[in-house]
């Protein structure tokens, strides 16, 4: 049965939508089945790989019943995925029936046994769709940029994870924190590591060892749509990706 992960920060900007495509580009390149489904209204990710943003069924059709989640799925290099619609902005206010965080587990409960890796990538909020997230997963990974503003925005997001864990998924976990757009020469990055280190122990959530560092390689693979694996594959990005992938495996996630 595949294991779902949830990528998600409510924090814009952090690398989750780079993290679900470069992170399910390792797993593929492991030789793992891995599905990505972009649960963000802005659309980012399906872009970023090249899939049929505009004719295709999304993860909006699924999610309202309209279209079974099998007839969502396009193939594409990096992975399986299920596109995001500019709807989904709407869902707050249209879900509204009791169940409602429950949606996309049971939306992904027909094809969890197709896949080694179901990968979220969730919008920077944290409403009922990173809800739906957390119910539907095993387990959430927090890409976070190492700066101080960063570091407040994880007791709200542990909050969250919290309050799903005890009304919908009790068996959720956060796998830990991944520092991204980060560059471990500077004296400020190594600082934020060792508060970003505080911070987490006290809440219990672990800090990944991989880093990923910052590189304008990361925006020119998201404008030809591939991921920076296939993209630059000896660029250090790439290797940092491989490496987050490796130590996600060695971990057992
Ligand atoms: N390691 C990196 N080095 C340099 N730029 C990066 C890196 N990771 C991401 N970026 C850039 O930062 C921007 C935000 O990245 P991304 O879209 O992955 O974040 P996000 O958390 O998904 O954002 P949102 O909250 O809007 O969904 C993008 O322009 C991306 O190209
Ligand atoms: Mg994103």
């Amino acid at each position: 049965m595949g294991k779902v992960i949830s990528i998600s920060n409510q924090k814009g900007g952090v690398g989750k939508t780079t993290t679900t495509c470069n992170l399910a580009a390792g797993l593929t390149k492991k030789g793992f089945h891995v599905l990505v489904i972009d649960l963000d209204a802005q659309g980012n990710l399906g872009f970023s790989v090249g899939a049929d943003i505009d004719t295709c069924a999304t993860i909006y059709d699924v999610l309202k019943g309209s279209t079974k989640t099998q007839f969502a799925i396009q193939k594409k290099e990096t992975a399986d995925i299920i596109t995001s619609s500019i709807l989904l902005s709407g869902i707050e206010l249209e879900f509204t029936n009791t169940g409602r965080e429950f949606l996309l587990k049971e939306a992904i409960g027909p094809i969890l046994d197709n896949y080694d890796y179901i990968l979220l990538d969730t919008p920077p909020a944290l409403g009922i769709l990173t809800i739906n997230a957390f119910t539907a997963a095993d387990t959430i990974i927090v890409p976070m940029l190492s700066d101080i503003f960063s570091l407040q925005g994880i007791a709200q997001l542990y909050e969250t994870f919290e309050r799903v864990k005890k009304y919908c998924n009790p068996n959720l976990t956060i796998s830990g924190i991944l520092l991204t757009k980060h560059n471990p020469r500077t004296h400020l990055s190594r600082e934020i590591r060792g508060t970003a280190e505080l911070i987490a122990r006290d809440l219990n959530i672990k800090l990944f060892d991989s880093t990923i560092r910052s590189s304008v390689v990361v925006s020119e693979a998201q404008s030809v749509q591939q991921s920076i694996l296939e993209y630059a594959p000896e660029h250090n990005i790439s290797k940092d990706y491989l490496q987050f992938t490796n130590e996600l495996l060695a971990k057992g996630i």
